[in-house]
């Protein structure tokens, strides 16, 4: 008679699996009593060729009806186990859906930008197209093809970086008005054109003078224009970005590309009173401007007694400055962002 107790082995092994409260917990009791190897249920089978005859069959029977009984409980606690940590699983991992959102706030142009636009929308109203030019510039059309030849010392008041010296040399653009050239180079009259553009120059930087800024330069050539039209379309672009009643005043100068020329300037922040951004003249000037010399038309090959042109360049920053009363230009590069969200 065998004394192996198979009675108290199911009941041992119904009794860990009750107890088991994790699959890693389930695993393991699965390996102890069916591992191929070692489980506690075959190594009983085993043990049948060393029973007496009579008694391997009942026993072999009795220890496949025992593993399929376990077999059946462990599905079952498997199948409880699962969904306990299923439902642990979805509670730690539970997103609070009526949580609000993180704002991502809308951004706004820039003051910079919104002049650029608004005055190019102004002239494209005038019937300009938009022309543009390369910010590192040849000595040809920055200078030399604007009648500011090499020894001329109007090249001094616009000393800027040097990429290239010598024959070939290449500059970073000291104005907008190498753009006329290019222009002038691939078309022919009649020319109406605004250039935006970023420009460098050697400056000290105060509250109006940065050594980067940006032009809108301007460039009518047409049979017959003259200064008039000039003052006129300078007149009325003005007018359209700062209303009618700020003051606008033109004052003689010179230019070696524009004859005759004249700057413009834009009553003040201070409304005339002055302050310190206009140094007390109550005045802020915004560029300057002329008639196209003859000797800029011939370099292009056009016929000066055929066509006459007028030109201009507006200080972007300047006009940033008039129009939205910003004492300082120095804030318009800074990127404050207490200074942006005011725009
Ligand atoms: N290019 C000149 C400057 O930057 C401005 C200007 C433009 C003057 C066009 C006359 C005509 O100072």
């Amino acid at each position: 008679m065998n004394t192996i107790p198979l009675d108290s082995i199911l009941n041992d092994a119904k009794n860990l699996l009750a107890e088991t409260s994790s699959l890693a917990a389930l695993e393991d009791w699965y390996l102890r009593y069916f591992s191929r190897e070692r489980g506690e249920l075959n190594l009983l089978t085993r043990e049948i060729p060393k029973l007496p005859p009579a008694e391997r069959k009942p026993f072999g029977q009795e220890v496949n009806r025992i593993k399929s009984v376990l077999q059946e409980h462990f599905d079952a606690r498997k199948r409880e186990l699962e969904s306990v940590e299923l439902s642990k699983k979805l509670l730690r991992e539970r997103i609070d859906v009526t949580m609000p959102g993180r704002a991502i706030a809308p951004g706004h142009l820039h003051p910079l930008t919104r002049v650029l636009d608004e005055v190019i929308a102004v002239f494209a109203k005038l019937g300009y197209n938009v022309a543009e030019g390369p910010e590192v510039e040849d000595d040809w059309h920055n200078f030399t093809a604007l009648n500011t030849p090499e020894d001329h010392p109007a090249r001094e008041m616009q000393d800027t970086f040097y990429v290239e010296t010598g024959a070939g040399a290449r500059l970073l653009r000291t104005h907008t008005s190498p753009v006329q050239i290019r222009t002038m180079e691939q078309n022919q009259p009649p020319i109406r054109i605004i250039a935006p553009g970023r420009v460098y120059r050697r400056d000290t930087v105060t509250n109006r003078h940065y050594p980067i800024f940006h032009q809108i330069e301007g460039l009518v050539v047409d049979s017959r224009t003259n200064f008039a039209d000039l003052k006129g379309t300078l007149t009325l672009a003005m007018q359209e970005i700062f209303g009618k009643d700020r003051k606008i005043r033109f004052r003689p100068s010179f230019f070696p590309f524009t004859e005759p020329s004249a700057e413009y300037d834009i009553q003040c922040i201070c409304r005339g009173e002055g302050c310190r951004l206009c140094s007390r003249t109550g005045w802020l000037e915004i560029g300057g401007c002329g008639m196209v010399d003859p000797s800029v038309l011939q370099a292009v090959g056009y016929d000066p007694e055929q066509v006459q042109g007028f030109a201009f360049g507006l200080g972007a920053e300047r006009i940033a400055l008039l129009k939205y009363d910003i004492p300082d230009i120095r804030l318009i590069w800074e990127n404050d962002l207490r200074f942006l969200r005011q725009f």
